[in-house]
């Protein structure tokens, strides 16, 4: 019976117990390799006594071989330094048996990159590890780049084939109970560790799936850390905390990546603890620090079409829970109309990002988006909606030396027939450039009475405002 070796009870190697992720596996003989995995060039030269040198095809062999020996549920179910072990012990087992010649080092590389393969995230781990990368962004099998202190770099980390990147995608998803393939091929997830994942699959992308992921930051950016980066001054940092105090509603613009959402937690630790807040967001990556936050994240449909919660969903619904504050994690569509019908409507102190290049810019495309969620609505009612409801614009913007700055703080003013007054509180001047390719440059403060002045003045913030304006140009 030729099958009788596959269901022999086999004694696993001495070392290993019993429960590790190895598979029953058949005796040696029945895993001979197929004549062409042996007819390497030692085969039938007058081979050394000892072994084959460990070319990359050698490595290639042992990897395939430990993971046709290996059950990966099982093997999921270990923890990581007793997987590392018994894996390692595998290597040396199978290395022996088919006499590839490994040192420690290529040893221990070699099970770390399974342990990843197995329990984590393949070659992004190293990457996740690292606090210095912000970004992570795969384009397919051969080419990873990585964002470290503001500039894309490329990275010399490799993912087998197209398979071996596709896998690591589909346990992204898996592990939040998605599926990503041919018929979902574009998903957003958030890693265990909060970080935000984009995944692409081919057809869809065409060098490979690509994975962009936005890493969680485990240090916390509040106003002191921003002041220390330079991405804004103290003044300027002391007017942002009086608009959260006296409840302005502020929107934060900026291009992708531009600390949007950065800024957005650090103003909302100035919120006060007694006041109920609702976010609302796509994937959620606010971190409230109060004790009294409800959060809403959308759904997108499922395979069948239905069942998809929008932000507009959740900003109409958010209403209905008495909240003091709305938060939204981003405008991006019709909820921009529902966003400014809550700020006018009493929940002032309301927070959004937007995704624009100055603070005029993301006064159109508010505009932009509520006419796309409610056709017909004169260009006019929306502006007046629009004064009504926004009080201040803070633009952040990635600068090319890599750092990230508050460029400008305006005001909505008012409306002269159909045009939106504006007035920049603070508009960042760039001066030069030092040796270290670092630029330098200063905020040009305007002095005018903020329409907002009288809630200035019920708050006792007037002087507060006025010295903070003051302090910014000197
Ligand atoms: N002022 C800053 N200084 C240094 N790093 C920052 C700063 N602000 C944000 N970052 C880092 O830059 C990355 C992008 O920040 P963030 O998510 O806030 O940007 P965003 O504009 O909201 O991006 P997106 O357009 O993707 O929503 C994050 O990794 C964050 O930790
Ligand atoms: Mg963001």
């Amino acid at each position: 019976m030729s099958e009788a070796p596959f269901e022999a009870e086999l004694p696993v190697s001495p070392h290993s117990a019993a429960s590790f992720g190895r598979r029953r596996q058949p005796a040696i003989a029945e895993q001979a390799p197929d004549e062409h995995e042996l007819a390497a060039p030692a085969a039938g030269a007058p081979s050394p006594p000892g072994a084959r040198p460990t070319s990359l095809d050698a490595i290639a062999e042992l990897r395939r071989l430990c993971l046709s020996r290996l059950d990966p549920v099982a093997a999921a179910a270990t923890r990581a330094e007793r997987l590392t072990l018994e894996i390692e012990r595998l290597i040396a087992e199978i290395a022996t048996e088919r006499r590839i010649q490994l040192n420690g080092r290529e040893q221990r590389q070699l099970a770390g990159e399974l342990v990843d393969d197995m329990l984590g995230l393949g070659p992004l781990e190293p990457l996740l590890a690292d606090d210095s990368i912000n970004d992570i962004m795969v384009n397919g099998p051969g080419s990873v780049f990585v964002e470290r202190a503001g500039r894309l770099e490329r990275v010399p980390v490799r993912f087998r084939d197209s398979q071996h990147v596709a896998n690591i995608c589909q346990r992204i998803a898996a592990a939040v109970g998605r599926r990503v393939d041919e018929s979902s091929p574009m998903v957003d997830v958030r890693l265990k560790d909060g970080s935000r994942v984009n995944i692409v699959l081919p057809p869809l992308a065409l060098d490979g799936p690509c994975i962009s992921i936005r890493k969680f930051a485990r240090r916390v950016i509040d106003f002191a850390r921003l002041i220390e980066i330079g991405s804004l001054t103290a003044p300027l940092a002391r007017a942002l905390e009086i608009a959260a105090r006296c409840r302005l509603n502020v929107i934060i613009s900026g291009g992708t990546g531009s600390g949007k959402t950065t800024l957005m937690n650090a103003m909302s630790r100035l919120i006060d603890s007694s006041e109920r807040i609702v976010t609302v967001e796509d994937a959620a990556e606010l971190q409230l620090q109060q004790p009294h936050v409800v959060r809403l994240e959308t759904r997108p449909a499922s395979l069948e079409g239905r069942g998809e919660i929008t932000q507009r969903d959740l900003v109409r619904n958010a209403l209905r829970m008495r909240p003091d504050r709305i938060i939204i994690g981003e405008v991006r569509a019709a909820e921009a109309f529902d966003m400014l019908q809550a700020m006018n409507t009493g929940h002032d102190g309301s927070l959004s990002t937007i995704h624009a290049n100055t603070t005029r810019d993301a006064l159109t495309r508010i505009e932009n988006m509520v006419q796309m969620g409610n056709m017909g609505l004169p260009a006019k009612a929306i502006r007046t909606q629009i004064v009504g409801a926004v009080d201040l614009i803070v633009q952040v913007e990635r600068q090319r030396d890599g750092v990230r700055r508050v460029t400008q703080v305006t005001e909505i003013c008012g409306l002269e027939g159909e045009i939106v007054t504006m007035n920049d509180f603070f508009l960042f001047e760039v001066q030069g450039e030092t040796m270290g390719g670092r630029l330098f440059g200063r905020y040009r403060a305007s002095r005018i009475r903020p329409s907002f002045h009288q809630r200035l003045a019920y708050f006792g913030l007037e002087r507060a405002w006025l010295a903070a304006l003051e302090e910014a140009e000197r």
